[in-house]
């Protein structure tokens, strides 16, 4: 398996542009096949999950045109319509985000099949509120065999509150509300920046959204939908994660191509212990002197502290002075990191979905597993932070949802490289002595 070897202890410096964002793309490639026209999705994620998905869309028999790593063009016209409209347990396997084709081919066919998706490494997953949301609107939702099938006469627009914030189940019965008859209306909506830009992708398309990014999204049902040319946003958490990159390694990175806006969580808690950050039109500077200091976090829905930041963010803390407290308030499983990264030498505790950090001067280089997405790019910057040779296993999930990592921690002085072998780490080590 591909592994990262990184000779740490320089700070990064230097410039990174943001790619878009994954998690506005996976709901975005999903909504492309509600219509017969054609989508042309630019500034996509050339990452495993958006590939992924896209391969889903193609077996179901929609046209998908790669017209370059970041552009795609999709149809929905020639989807098999006689079949189930099952998407194939390899997918929903692979990503879970392959569950958006079930609100979008709900919402334009009126059928749709999707394997179960599993649990992950943050957290059981359940979908609920996107199967509550469904039923609201007419479908009959039946699971067995490990799939979820849902089927519906009639599509009719409802008023349905969301028992819990959900970025998923929202995006999903947004899609399907979309080509439903007459209003619906999504009460305790996600209001993430990628919720906002699957619903403004759709209105482009010609749906009638309104109030994407409140916790009240009113849709009015349309007949069907249009071609459309669109681009997607930055993504919000690559960007977070690029100016923790700073923070860790004590470095000044411009992180390129971003919405100030959609990081002001993240910025404030930076600003909060110590680092010096400039805010651009559409970039924002983090620059890292000295010892960060220590605070407190609590995950929450957005415009709260993301999530998908907590592992880039403990590991910073980690390296602060004092005491720091973070509080793990969406899934119940992601500190799993914490026990790699006290083989790093952090002085962690956790106790249920609180962990506690005493902050040390170093880390300390090791061998380390990464147990999913966000952890393993956290790791990394961990490894670049310490002195000597630091290995990252598991770099399949890193590469789900960040666009060429090592070739950007490079291009910022980082010197890290993808390898398989034994043979390939000692050529690296001698390489960078
Ligand atoms: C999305 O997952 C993201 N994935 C996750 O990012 C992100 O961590 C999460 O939103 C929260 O922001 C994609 O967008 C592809 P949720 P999602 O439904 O939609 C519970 C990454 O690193 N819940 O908002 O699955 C659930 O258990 C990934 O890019 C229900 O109870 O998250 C969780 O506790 C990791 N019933 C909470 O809601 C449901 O029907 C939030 O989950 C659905 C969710």
């Amino acid at each position: 398996m591909e592994q990262y070897v990184i000779k740490g202890g320089k700070p990064l410096k230097g410039e990174v542009i943001i790619g878009g964002a994954k998690n506005a793309a996976l709901g975005i490639l999903a909504a492309a096949v509600m219509t017969d026209g054609v989508c042309d999705i630019d500034n996509m994620p050339n990452v495993r999950d958006t590939n992924v998905l896209l391969q889903a869309i193609e077996a179901i028999g929609a046209t998908v045109t790669r017209k370059s790593a970041n552009e795609v063009a999709i149809s929905g016209k020639g989807i098999h319509t006689n079949g189930d409209m099952t998407i194939d347990d390899e997918y929903i396997r692979k990503i879970r985000a392959s569950y958006y084709l079930l609100g979008a081919l709900l919402g334009k066919y009126h059928k749709a099949q999707v394997a179960l998706p599993g649990g992950c490494d943050i957290g059981s997953r359940p979908i609920d509120q996107h199967i509550k949301g469904f039923k609201a609107l007419g479908a009959e939702v039946e699971i067995s065999h490990g799939m979820i099938s849902a089927k519906a006469e009639r599509l009719v627009g409802a008023h349905i509150y969301f028992d819990v914030v959900s970025v998923g189940a929202t995006i999903n019965v947004m899609m399907a509300a979309a080509l439903a008859e007459g209003n619906t209306v999504l009460e305790n909506a996600a209001k993430e920046p990628h919720i906002v830009d699957v619903a403004n992708f759709l209105n482009s398309m010609g749906a009638n959204i309104k109030g994407a990014g409140t916790d009240v999204i009113r849709i009015k049902g349309v007949s069907e939908l249009h071609s459309t040319e669109y681009s997607i946003i930055p993504d919000q958490i690559e960007a977070g994660t690029f100016m923790t990159a700073a923070a860790i390694t004590k470095g000044d990175i411009l992180v390129k191509n971003v919405i100030p806006k959609h990081l002001e969580a993240i910025s404030a808690k930076l600003m909060e212990i110590g680092a010096t950050i400039e805010e651009y039109d559409d970039a924002v500077r983090v620059v890292v002197n000295d010892r960060l200091t220590n605070t407190n976090i609590k995950t929450l829905p957005y415009p709260g502290f993301p999530t998908d930041m907590q592992p880039q963010m403990a590991i910073t803390l980690a390296l602060s002075t004092g005491t720091s407290v973070i509080t793990e308030s969406i899934f119940e499983n992601r500190f799993k990191y914490l026990d790699e990264l006290s083989r790093m030498g952090a002085q962690v505790k956790v106790e249920g979905n609180t962990a506690i950090i005493e902050g040390i001067e170093k880390f300390t280089s090791a061998v380390v597993q990464a147990p999913d997405l966000r952890a393993g790019a956290g790791l990394v910057m961990a490894g670049l932070s310490a002195d000597g040779f630091t290995i990252v296993e598991g770099i399949q999930y890193i590469q789900r949802g960040y666009e060429d990592f090592e070739g950007k921690l490079r291009a910022l002085g980082g010197q890290i490289e993808k390898v398989s072998t034994e043979k390939e780490i000692q050529k690296f080590k001698l390489k960078v002595g």
